[in-house]
Formats: structure tokens, sequence, C-alpha cells
């Protein structure tokens, strides 16, 4: 297998990270395709703990070339902290190996500064990162925004945020009333950190090319999760991407069907942060176990992750909408011991009965319908107990798609592979 995408099956923070590194030990190239520092990927190598947010999770690995190909929104300075804590945890990254497409769209200051305000004022609080996504992606769609490469030309650069603070400029005056740097400033600002990022920005698109031909084995690694996406997801309370499989295909600039599998990342319950509809969400004290023995706390924010029981549903939904070959099911170690064990196999809505969602479904109406599990006990080091052994495959028979790799603790060693990923 050549062509591999990992793709977050709910709502974000699966273990993309985890898996992601783990994948990268055996391909050659790892690419970021959408999203941006709105995501939080953590791995733990030993006593280490590196959260990676713009760079790809390959980086760890000396044999991998990373690349952020052009549909990310790029944050320069965000990505200025990250390399140096990456440098400083002893990663070496150099423009050999971390290639970043001058057609990224650039997170502005005014990015950020709208996505605050909107949050703090606005009718509708999304609970985003803060990070400047949305308005990002806005000014992209709008054929305003500033593309990576624009920041090596300071006069362009110049005339492009006065023609892009045009319409801004109202809202801060009129609307938000808040404080706002000039073009000018917001210039000079993006030119220096230019300087920065200038040696790692290339066509990545010829450079992936070239990886095809040269039959490369290259891991898209997604960000946020099916449930987020600007197009599946739900709709407002989502991210401003398309996180499911179809973003790979424009954001890192794939020609269609080149990818051979799609590896959902699930975690064994589910979470969410930030505002929006949660069928399965608990909130009584199994919910607050779970997220305290899962350290259910956002990798970007800090914020508390809402938990609740599987959602076989919703799942079935994130295999149908990004066609997943597979699943990795994480964090099966949180739910081991526990008194109870349920999973949500179906919705009440509307005076009907669905087992699967699909796009438009208001989720704040639905009523989830549970099913108990035989709860298990098992610590992984030896043979899975039947109960596991009957939770994993009830999944499997649900959504019709195998699980090809169990995950029962945040370190590399504490995972095993069912199926043979990039060996075939
Ligand atoms: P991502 O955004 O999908 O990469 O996931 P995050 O890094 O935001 O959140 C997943 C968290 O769970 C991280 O703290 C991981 O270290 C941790 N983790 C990953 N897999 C497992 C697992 O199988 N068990 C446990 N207990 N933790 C895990
Ligand atoms: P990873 O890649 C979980 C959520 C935010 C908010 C919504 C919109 O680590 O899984 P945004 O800042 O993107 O405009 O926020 O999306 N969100 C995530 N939730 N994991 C993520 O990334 C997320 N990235 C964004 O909490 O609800
Ligand atoms: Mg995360």
């Amino acid at each position: 297998m050549k062509s591999l995408a990992i793709i977050g099956s709910q709502w974000g923070d699966e273990g993309k990270g985890k898996i992601t590194d783990l994948l990268g030990l055996k391909c050659d190239v790892v690419v970021r395709y959408q999203g941006g520092n709105n995501a939080g990927h953590t791995i733990i190598v030993g006593d280490k703990k590196i959260v990676l947010h713009l760079i790809p999770s390959g980086i760890l690995h000396d044999h991998c070339t990373s690349v952020v190909g052009h549909g990310v929104v790029f944050d320069p300075e965000a990505f200025n902290t990250e390399l140096a804590t990456v440098e400083k945890s002893g990663i070496n990254v150099t423009p050999e190996r971390l290639r970043i497409s001058g057609n990224c769209s650039v997170i502005t200051f005014y990015n950020k500064l709208l996505d605050g305000q909107r949050e703090a004022k606005g009718p509708v609080k999304i609970g985003t990162t803060g990070k400047g996504i949305g308005p990002a992606y806005e000014d992209k769609i709008s054929r305003k925004g500033i593309k990576l490469k624009d920041l090596l030309d300071y006069d362009l650069l110049l005339e492009k945020l006065k023609s892009n603070l045009i319409e801004k400029e109202s809202l801060f005056k009129n609307l938000y009333n808040c404080d706002y740097p000039s073009a000018e400033e917001e210039a000079k600002r993006l030119f220096e950190l230019g300087k920065s990022v200038a040696p790692f920005v290339c066509d990545t698109f010829s450079y992936l090319d070239q990886c095809r031909q040269e039959n490369k084995k290259i891991l898209f690694e997604g960000a946020q999760g099916v449930l987020l996406d600007i197009d599946y997801g739900s709709y407002p309370f989502v991210t401003s991407s398309n996180t499911s499989v179809g973003g790979v295909f424009t954001g890192a600039g794939l020609p269609g069907g080149m990818i051979e599998e799609v590896l959902g990342i699930t975690k064994a319950y589910t979470t969410r942060v930030g505002e929006g509809p949660f069928p399965t969400e608990l909130f009584n004290d199994v919910g607050e176990f779970i997220q305290t023995k899962g350290g259910e706390f956002g990798a970007t924010t800090g914020r508390k992750r809402r938990c609740g029981w599987l959602d076989i549903p919703l799942l079935k939904y994130a295999v149908k909408s990004s066609n997943l070959t597979s699943i990795a099911l994480t964090k099966l170690d949180v739910l081991s011991g526990m008194d109870e064990l349920k999973v949500c196999t179906g919705y009440k809505y509307e005076g009907r009965e669905l087992d699967c969602s699909y796009p438009g479904i208001d989720l704040s109406k639905v009523e989830p319908v549970y099913k108990d599990m035989k709860p298990f006990a098992d610590d992984f080091k030896g043979e899975q107990s039947p109960e596991l052994k009957e939770y994993i495959s009830f999944i499997e028979e649900e959504i019709g798609i195998p699980v090809g790799i169990i995950a029962y603790g945040p370190e590399r060693s504490e995972i095993t592979f069912l199926k043979d990923y990039f060996n075939n």
C-alpha cells in the first residue's frame, strides 16, 4: 500500500497524532492538508510529551518528509513558536524534511481578532479555538486571502492587506469597537515572520506528484474529525474546512482515487470540545469518570472535553461519508474496569428510528437508543477477554469494516496492529 489517509471519525481528538507517529515509521512522507493550528496532536515518547498543531506528526522520524499542503491555513507566528519547541526537544528540522506550500492561506492578525470578537460578542458562540481559522478560510473563499508566498514581497503584501482591511475596518470600528493594527503594521509583522518561514516554502504539489511517481509511501494526516466537517458536520458547530476524506484531494493537491486505505481514528467512547449537539453526552458521574481517567482536556486550548458513550449512527455516517476502510479503536484502557458499558445503536428522530446519521439531521433533537454491553476489565497484557472481543466485534459488525488497530494507552508501545498497514 502506497497511500493512506488518517481521518478523525468523531469530533476530533481521537488519537490521530499517536497513530500518525506510529505509521510514520513505515512511510516516507506525512502530509497535513486542511485545518491549521486549531489541531492538537499529542505524541508521547518516553517521558516526553510533544503536541503538534501545524507541523505534521511525521517530523519525529528522521526518514520522513513532512509536507504542509495548500489547503492548510497557516499562522506564521504560531509556526515559529512550534518550530522552536520541536527543535528544543532535539528534532532536527531542515527545509529538506519540512516543505510548506507557498499557496497556504495565511492567518492574519485580523482573522484572529475577528474570531475572538465574534465569540465574545456575536449572537452564536461556536466555542472555537480562537486561532482565526474560520475568518482565514472566509478570506480565502472570498478571494481576499493572503497567501504564504505573498509574505516574501513587502509591496504586494501591503497592497493586499489594505484591500483586505477595507470591509473588516468597518466591523472593527462600528460593530465590535475594538483596536486593530494598521495595514502597514500588519504588513511589517508578517513580512518579518515570512523571512523565517521562507526556507521551508516550496511547490508541494509538484513535490507530492514526484513522490507518487517514485512510488513513495504517503500518509495524509487529517485534523479534527468528520463531525466537524464544514459540509458533513454538525453545522454550524463545526470547523471551516473539509475534515472528511474529500479534503485530501483539494487540500494536498492529489487527484481523486489516489488513496488506497482510509483509516478512521475512533475513540472507544465519544468526546467533543466547544459548543454544539452531542447525543450520547453523559452529564453524570460516569461522564466525569471518563473525562478524568481519559485525561480529556483539549490539547490546543486546555478546555475540558465533554464525554459520552460510543455513538454508532455517527460512526456509520463517518464510514460512509469518508469511505473509511478500517478503523483504529483508541483509549480502550479508559473503559476497562467500568461497572457499566453502553453503546448507542440508533436514534429516535421525528417519529422514526434511524441507525445512521445523515447530513443536516438535527442532532440536538435525537434521542439515543442504547445497548448494554458486558463490561470488560482487561489489562491488555495477554489474551483479550471475551467481553472485550465482543465489544470490538460488535462495532465491526455494526459499521461493516474491520478494526485494524487497538490502542490502550498513550505510549508508543500501547497498541496492537491487527492489520498490516503500508506493508502489503
Ligand atoms: P488527536 O487530536 O486526534 O491527535 O488527539 P489528541 O492528542 O488531541 O488527544 C488524544 C489524547 O489521548 C492524547 O493525550 C494522547 O496522548 C492520548 N491517547 C492516544 N491514544 C490513547 C490510548 O489508547 N489510551 C489513552 N489512555 N490515551 C491515549
Ligand atoms: P484535532 O485535530 C477537537 C473544534 C472547536 C470548535 C470547532 C470550531 O486535535 O482533533 P475552530 O477553531 O476550528 O474554528 O473551532 O471545532 N475543534 C476541534 N475539536 N479537536 C480538534 O482538532 C479541533 N479543531 C477544532 O473546539 O468546537
Ligand atoms: Mg487533538
